[in-house]
């Protein structure tokens, strides 16, 4: 199936409970076979928005179309991978790759696609073993099997990742773009990571937060995402963290002025944004 091009039109969401308003009147568009970051601050309504952009959440007003088709719902032609894999314990690896087909009655595909899918993550050799004995990592590739089983157009993807070290992480960010890449498929991935977004993204969606709003688009146009020492990569990386830092609300040159004056204005002034910084980097 070819890659889906996403509109976000006119998306404002207000969770009834505390009145929080968390998103304001969000508009872009994902070109066919295009892979998106969201990026902004904890809090800002990255979920919020990706869950509604999955049809998992219906906001207060606007909506997205998938192929000029409105999300009302879950399809199996636009899946959702989380931070925990959520897998079936007591199944072998090739049981759960096999569910997504299963559940929507696709049972003749699932002989042929799973062993395609073990290979496409690299755990062709584990199709019989017991989940719970798999690395997270191994895990997370099964879960990406999974997703990816009933060729879906669109995935969409929030902090995948977090939980895994970082070689492994860095491992699983490339393959998951190379994959999206060869099966045509347009990818929205949610992250606090900077990294993470330029490795796998062409395009980052920078959100300031309450509510949450667009505050940048940022293009991030590498030719090489496997050398994060490339002139292209460190000005792709400087220009996002700007964006962020200006999204976030965090005025560093402020910060220079208030470490030269006394330390109490210096330090009431200085630890929130000290800490969001390390956050970004
Ligand atoms: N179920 C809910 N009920 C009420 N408010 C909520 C609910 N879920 C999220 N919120 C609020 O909506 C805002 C956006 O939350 P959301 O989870 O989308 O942020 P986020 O950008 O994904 O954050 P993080 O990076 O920490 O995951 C926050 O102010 C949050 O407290
Ligand atoms: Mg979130």
């Amino acid at each position: 199936m070819p890659a889906a091009h996403l509109s976000v039109d006119g998306i404002s969401h207000t969770y009834k409970r505390g009145q929080v308003r968390a998103l304001d009147n969000l508009n872009f568009q994902v070109e066919p076979g295009e892979a998106l970051a969201l990026v902004g601050r904890s809090g800002c309504g990255k979920s919020t928005l990706l869950h509604i952009m999955a049809g998992l959440m219906t906001p207060t007003s606007g909506k997205t179309l998938i192929d000029g088709r409105t999300v009302s719902g879950p399809s199996p032609n636009w899946v959702m991978m989380f931070q925990k894999p959520s897998l079936y314990p007591w199944m072998t690896v090739a049981q759960n790759v096999a569910l997504g087909l299963k559940f929507t009655g696709r049972t003749a595909e699932i002989a042929k696609r799973v062993p395609e899918m073990l290979e496409l993550v690299e755990l062709a050799d584990y199709a019989d073993r017991n989940v719970q004995d798999l690395s997270g990592g191994q895990q997370q590739r099964v879960a990406l099997a999974r997703s990816l089983a009933p060729k879906p157009e669109v995935l969409f993807l929030d902090e995948p990742f977090s939980a895994l070290d970082a070689f492994t992480r860095n491992n699983l960010q490339r393959d998951v773009r190379r994959i999206a890449k060869e099966l045509d498929i347009t990818l929205v991935l949610v992250t606090h990571d900077l990294s993470e977004a330029i490795i796998m993204a062409e395009r980052a969606v920078v959100l300031s937060a309450n509510p949450g709003q667009i505050s940048d688009i940022i293009e991030i146009d590498l030719d090489n995402r496997d050398d994060l020492r490339t002139p292209e990569y460190v000005a792709a990386r400087t220009r996002l963290t700007k964006a962020y830092e200006k999204a976030a609300g965090l005025d560093f040159e402020a910060r220079h002025v208030n470490a030269s004056m006394p330390s109490s204005h210096a330090d009431k002034n200085m630890k929130p944004a000290a800490a969001d910084r390390a956050a970004v980097l």
